[in-house]
């Protein structure tokens, strides 16, 4: 599982951040963690604690996150990125504060998109679970976010005035797969993981079912 935002230094003080707390990711984990030990969290920034007794490991940046995930990836592992990842980065981290009246334009690059690079090596029997927040199409756009990044499933949340998933303990989603959507109207993060659980059952078992015939 991947939580929280990913941090990306500009000098030795600021960063480029996003509004994610964590919440997801820490809800999910604790879930998954009743059915199994092997659970790794893998987080950025958190606005919340991580509970001792779960296996975790910071990854701050976008490529810190990248090569953990690289280098922890099974061909059977379940990949769930709730982490809230920068798409851009600073083309060059300064080494001394940046002063008033200087580099009122930042250079960016783009980071590298982890979940498409991936799932270029993803096997039959990994499971990737990605998340949307979007403030329009929401479906349209996790949709093709689902297809692009070769997820089986996307949870997209709306952010708009009425549902502002950051930070909150509840929110309105969609889970979206290959073949269907489900909506749910506003419920809590730790009852989105328990839907989570059934998702990934339900993925397990037509994965296995797959390979029978
Ligand atoms: N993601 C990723 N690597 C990135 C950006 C996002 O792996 N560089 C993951 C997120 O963790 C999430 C999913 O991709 O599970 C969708 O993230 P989102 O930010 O909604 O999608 P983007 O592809 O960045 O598209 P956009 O920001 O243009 O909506």
């Amino acid at each position: 599982m991947t939580a929280g935002g990913t941090v990306e230094p500009i000098d030795p003080v600021r960063f480029i951040g996003n509004f994610s707390s964590g919440k997801m990711g820490l809800a999910i984990a604790g879930e998954f963690r009743r059915y199994t030990s092997r659970v790794l969290l893998v987080h950025a920034g958190m606005k919340v604690p991580v509970p001792r007794g779960l296996r975790a490991l910071q990854a701050l940046t976008v490529d810190d996150m990248y090569k953990a995930l690289r280098t922890r990836l099974r061909p059977d592992s379940i990949l769930i990125m709730s982490a809230a990842v920068s798409d851009y980065r600073v083309s060059r981290v300064r080494n001394r504060k940046m002063k008033k009246g200087h580099g009122r334009v930042l250079k960016l690059e783009p980071t590298i998109d982890i979940l498409q690079e991936l799932s270029r090596k993803k096997r039959e029997e990994n499971i990737f679970i990605g998340f949307a927040a979007e403030t329009e199409n929401t479906e349209r756009n996790a949709r093709a976010k689902l297809i692009k990044k070769g997820l089986d499933l996307i949870v997209a949340n709306p952010v708009n005035r009425k549902n502002n998933p950051f930070g909150s303990d509840s929110t309105r989603v969609y889970f979206i797969s290959r073949d269907r959507t489900t909506a749910f109207s506003r419920i809590s993060k730790a009852r989105i993981a328990g839907e989570l659980i059934k998702a990934v059952t339900d993925l397990l078992q037509k994965k296995a079912c797959y390979e029978r015939s």
